[in-house]
């Protein structure tokens, strides 16, 4: 049997159309509720918030759900809640987005890491390390690409050495660990609900997840310009107690949240199944490691990410994720450079890249190393694993890592 030529040396591309990394399925019933928002003028606020938070709440099995500007404030504020501030430390993944680490450095706290495990989530072997050496003020894990962390042990050391527990839930709505819903495991957790997420708002938009009482109102108040009236009522309006910003979700945003979340779960099995069928074709290649359902709980796939090995796939990570966009495949490198790496935490003492800087001392994050969350940025691969996607593309997906593979080692896989 031959082996197919790839595309980026001019072969035919597996799939004649292109695969997203991300796609939102927007239906019927979102665009009549941001219709219904548009026609009652009700733009800013109004009653979809009000329902998004309570069915968000419930969904999770929490008593509070505060819905915010984005995923972003949602961190900020949880910190901000826990009195993570000035020179406060925050434990927390090298791996991830900017946002788990910057908006700490927003409030005035200093990011501080721990490695990650092989799957790329934050080892709780590491977090005991630092938490010997280092007194830490409040852990962030984040439950990276939808696969929850292994959160006995995190929280048992937390409670041992009485920290609070911020869970960045961004990529796992949804996601189990031993039956409950991350978001309730921590203190405080924050989801995102970028359009690029397992659900979407109508544009940017976030949650704050907590069964803490106080809590909640502190997020309140913070998201909502610190205003009485978003506590106790409208007698209270034009109240003002304590500082805050203007961080919200607005009615339109929440119109469509609301019926997404409707179609959370449906959304998950089609992932779970996406993954499985990529797993089926991939498990026996030859230098490629497929992501694992963890046997504690349930992976909801955000992002199905492989990792490889370039020696024995004959392409560089770099390459490889070229040859499959190039075969219509929106792969990605992902978060190819740990945030420790990053010019902002080589700079972070300049006032002129972090302002913070003229008041707050953080460490020399250049002589720090955290060597699998550095060889997870070099090994990783991001592939699409979403519902907007057919069986058929799915099928591509695994085809094309599979015809480029053969192509470089010469072996027809
Ligand atoms: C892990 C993680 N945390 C936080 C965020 C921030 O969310 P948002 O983009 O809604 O501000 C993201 C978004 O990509 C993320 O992936």
């Amino acid at each position: 049997m031959s082996i197919e030529k790839p595309a980026i040396i001019g072969g035919e591309p597996v799939s004649k159309h292109w695969i997203p990394i991300a796609k939102p399925i927007i239906g019927d019933e979102e665009k009549q509720a941001v219709m219904e928002a548009l026609e009652k003028g009700a733009l800013a606020s109004g009653e979809f918030i009000e329902k998004f938070e309570k069915e968000f709440a419930r969904y999770i099995g929490v008593k509070h759900a505060i819905a915010t500007s984005c995923g972003t404030d949602a961190l900020f504020i949880s910190y901000l809640s826990l009195d993570l501030t000035f020179n406060k430390k925050i434990l927390t993944t090298p791996l991830t987005f900017i946002a788990t680490a910057s908006a700490a450095i927003c409030t005035g706290a200093i990011p501080i890491f721990a490695d990650v495990e092989e799957d790329a989530n934050i080892s709780p072997e590491e977090i005991s390390k630092v938490l010997e050496k280092e007194h830490i003020n409040g852990i962030c894990v984040v439950h990276m690409y939808g696969k929850p962390c292994r959160m006995e042990k995190i929280l048992s050391m937390a409670r041992e050495y009485n920290i609070p527990v911020i869970e960045d839930a961004s990529h796992a709505h949804g996601a189990e660990y031993k039956g409950k819903k991350v978001g309730n495991l921590g203190d405080i957790a924050a989801f995102s609900l970028y359009p690029a997420k397992i659900i979407a708002a109508g544009g940017w938009g976030g949650v704050i997840v907590t069964n803490n009482d106080e809590l909640a109102e502190t997020a309140r108040l913070i998201a909502l310009q610190g205003e009485l009236r978003e506590v106790r009522g409208t007698k209270t309006a034009y109240e003002f107690v304590r500082i805050g910003y203007n961080m919200r979700m607005s009615n339109i945003e929440a119109a469509v949240a609301y019926y997404q979340l409707r179609k959370l779960n449906k959304f998950i099995e089609i992932r779970r199944k996406y993954a499985r069928i990529l797993t089926e074709m991939l498990e026996d290649v030859p230098g490629i490691k497929t992501p694992t359902d963890p046997a504690y709980g349930k992976h909801v796939y955000y992002l199905y990410v492989i990792t490889i090995d370039e020696k024995k796939i004959g392409w560089s990570r770099d390459e490889f994720v070229e040859a499959l966009r190039k075969e219509n495949i929106d792969a990605r490198r992902g978060y190819h450079k740990p945030l420790h790496q990053q010019e902002l935490f080589l700079k972070i003492n300049d006032p002129r890249v972090n302002y913070f800087a003229k008041i707050v001392k953080y460490p020399e994050y250049s002589k720090l190393s955290y060597p699998t969350a550095e060889k997870l940025s070099k090994t990783s691969v991001w592939l699409p694993c979403h519902p907007a996607l057919t069986e058929k593309d799915v099928e591509n997906i695994g085809k094309a890592i599979r015809k480029l593979i053969s192509w470089k080692t010469g072996k027809k896989l």
